[in-house]
Formats: structure tokens, sequence, C-alpha cells
């Protein structure tokens, strides 16, 4: 397995993974596969540069061979210079246990630290205990936090953070 970051020209393969991960994991992110799939053009190429610019976020890609097994992107703060966050943490369900989402982490980790992030936190859905335990089994700890997911009220996401 290798993992990389994304690539500026890689529009459409983000756009496509995106829709992809939307609609395999519905309840476990905060938009829906049908809202993206409406998104114009001009949002994925913003989104893209924003994830591939030098000093901005970035996307990590999990390959096994050409298959794409996993993905996750590490964002920084918008006001805060020294926090990062988790984000879009996906890993394909036939490739699960198998240390994809713990790679996928660390690589998030690796570039958190790099940048000088002192913390990062993420959104986990209560009731993923894939998630949870991914997460905790990391060090990173329940702040207390809930809030519905915006996609389904009925559902909780709990807020996560480590720090560096
Ligand atoms: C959560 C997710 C990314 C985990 O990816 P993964 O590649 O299967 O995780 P790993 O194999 O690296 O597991 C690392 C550790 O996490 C814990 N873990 C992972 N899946 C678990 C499960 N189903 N039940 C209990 N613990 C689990 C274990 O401690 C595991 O270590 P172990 O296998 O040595 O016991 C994956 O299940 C997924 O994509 N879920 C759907 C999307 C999602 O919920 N994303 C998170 C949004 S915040």
């Amino acid at each position: 397995m290798k993992i990389r970051a994304l690539e500026p020209y890689e529009v459409s393969f983000h756009r496509e993974l995106r829709i992809r991960i939307l609609n395999d994991s519905p309840d476990s992110f905060g938009e829906t596969a049908a809202q993206a799939e409406a998104r114009p053009l001009s949002y994925w190429e913003d989104l893209t540069r924003s994830v591939t610019e030098p000093n901005r976020h970035v996307m990590f890609v999990a390959f096994e061979g050409n298959a794409i097994v996993g993905t996750t992107y590490g964002i920084l703060d918008n006001e805060r210079s020294d926090v990062g966050r988790v984000g879009g943490m996906w890993v394909a369900p036939s490739q699960r246990r198998r240390g994809v989402g713990r790679s996928l982490l660390a690589a998030v980790l690796v570039w958190a630290r790099k940048r000088g992030l002192k913390r990062v936190g993420l959104w986990a859905p209560a009731s993923a205990p894939a998630a949870v335990a991914l997460y905790s089994r990391e060090g990173f700890k329940n702040t207390g936090r809930q809030r519905p997911l915006p996609t389904n009220a009925n559902l909780r996401i709990s807020e996560m953070e480590i720090e560096l």
C-alpha cells in the first residue's frame, strides 16, 4: 500500500472519490453525495487548489496498485494557526481492518507536526465504533462536545482531539 498527496491536476479524480465515499458511508460525513454531485466544477477546482497549494490543507490517498483503498484530509484551522483537523477519513470496505486508516491518520499527524501544529481535532460519528476506536487508539480524546450530524439530525458526532 502506498500513500500520496493529491496532485493539483486531479480535480475530476477528487470529485469522483468524494462522491464515492459519500455514497458508501452516508452516515459518516457532513454532506450528502447528492449535494456533492450538484456542486459546480469551480467548487472542485477551488477545493483541489486548497489541498494541493503549498502551505494549505492536504489530501492523502492510499493505493494498492492502481486501486484506491482510502483517503483523508488534513485541514488547517481558519482562525488558530496552531490547530488542524482530520476530515473525510474513509477506507474502502473490502480493505478495512488492514491498517489503512491508521496509516492515513499517521500521514496527517506527520503533516501536522511538520506544520508546527500543536493540536489536531476531528468530529467522529458517535455511532461508528470503528472510527472512534481508530482515533482513540492513536491517542485522540473526547472533548465532551457533541452535535447532530448535519445530514441526519438523528445521528450525533463527537469531537475528539490530540495534543501533538
Ligand atoms: C473508520 C475507518 C476509516 C477505519 O479504517 P481501517 O483501515 O479499517 O482502520 P485500521 O485497520 O487502520 O484500524 C486501526 C484500529 O482501529 C480500530 N478499529 C478499526 N475498525 C474497527 C472496528 N470495525 N471495530 C473496532 N475497532 C476498529 C482497531 O483498534 C484497529 O486496530 P486493530 O485492527 O489492530 O485492532 C473505516 O472503518 C471507514 O472508512 N469507515 C467508514 C467511514 C468513516 O466512518 N470514517 C470516519 C469519519 S470521522
